[in-house]
């Protein structure tokens, strides 16, 4: 196997959210290697312009690199909606989003073609979900609404409290008047929110998890470009963390999702990329 099929994979998220998606590369595809980079610094993207997010995705994308990544995963809904199309065309690896693999099941899933979509401000500002489900099927009606108050709740550990039940209740009252049949998951943190989500929208609903779409998308990725790594590796993959901000509290949360260790997360000064 050669070398650039031994490289590791780029993740990159504002913060912890992302790692919903590490933790399906991880399940998913066991042979890959991660290097996770959280902006903990600048977190959250939700609330910021197209403008600054785009100067962020780009400064990580350039730290990446220094890590001789060979494709890399925008796994943040907002950065993806931001900074996908731009950060495609600027570099010469493969580089995938959250966005189209999420809106991709949801299209193929949806019977009566009314598909919801939560997730941040910026995100639904943006209509990057919207206008994708319309690509993929000009008839979906599409219902959405942003949940700012949701990241807060799940990063302050409130996953069953009933402040959060009552909170995701509010949120998706209206949805559910429009009848939706599938809702998208559109920001990284709401997958761990997902059996609240489940039992407010009921059985009928069916929920879309864009961060399993996304692992599952970049396997096909890497075999398409000949750059899987086949597994012949000794011993587990070696994962590595990044942040741009104090490592304890990213350390903390990572050890309550991912299904390793997190404890040798190095801080850097994303703003010198
Ligand atoms: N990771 C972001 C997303 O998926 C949520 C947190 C933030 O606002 O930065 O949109």
């Amino acid at each position: 196997m050669s070398e650039i099929n031994q490289a590791p994979i780029g993740v990159f998220d504002s913060g912890v959210g992302g790692l919903t998606v590490a933790r399906e590369i991880m399940r998913n595809l066991p042979n890959e290697e991660i290097v996770y980079f959280g902006d903990t610094a600048r977190v959250p993207y939700g609330s910021k312009s197209k403008e600054t997010v785009l100067r962020y995705a780009r400064q990580i994308e350039r730290f990446l690199r220094t890590q001789n990544v060979k494709a890399i995963v925008i796994a943040c809904n907002t950065a993806s909606a931001m900074a996908l199309e731009e950060l495609t065309a600027e570099i010469d690896i493969p580089i995938i989003g959250v966005i189209e693999p999420g809106a991709r099941v949801a299209a193929g899933t949806t019977k009566n073609k009314r598909v919801g979509v939560i997730a941040t401000a910026a995100t639904i500002g943006s209509e990057t979900y919207t206008r994708c489900l319309k690509q993929l099927d000009p008839e979906i009606e599409v219902l959405d609404k942003a949940c700012p108050l949701l990241c807060p709740l799940v990063e302050e550990g409130w996953l069953k409290d009933p402040v959060t039940d009552e909170v995701i209740h509010r949120y998706l009252e209206s949805l559910l008047q429009q009848d939706i049949d599938t809702l998208i998951l559109g920001c990284t943190h709401y997958p761990l929110l997902r059996s609240n989500m489940q039992k407010a929208v009921g059985k009928e609903v069916t929920l879309v998890n864009p961060a399993y779409e996304t692992a599952v998308e970049l396997g096909r990725l890497l075999e398409k470009e000949g750059i899987a790594n086949q597994g012949n590796r000794e011993g587990k993959p070696c994962h590595s963390f990044f942040v741009s901000d104090a490592e304890q509290r990213f350390n903390d949360f990572a050890n309550t999702i991912l299904p390793l260790d997190v404890t040798s997360t190095k801080q850097i000064n994303i703003e010198e990329y």
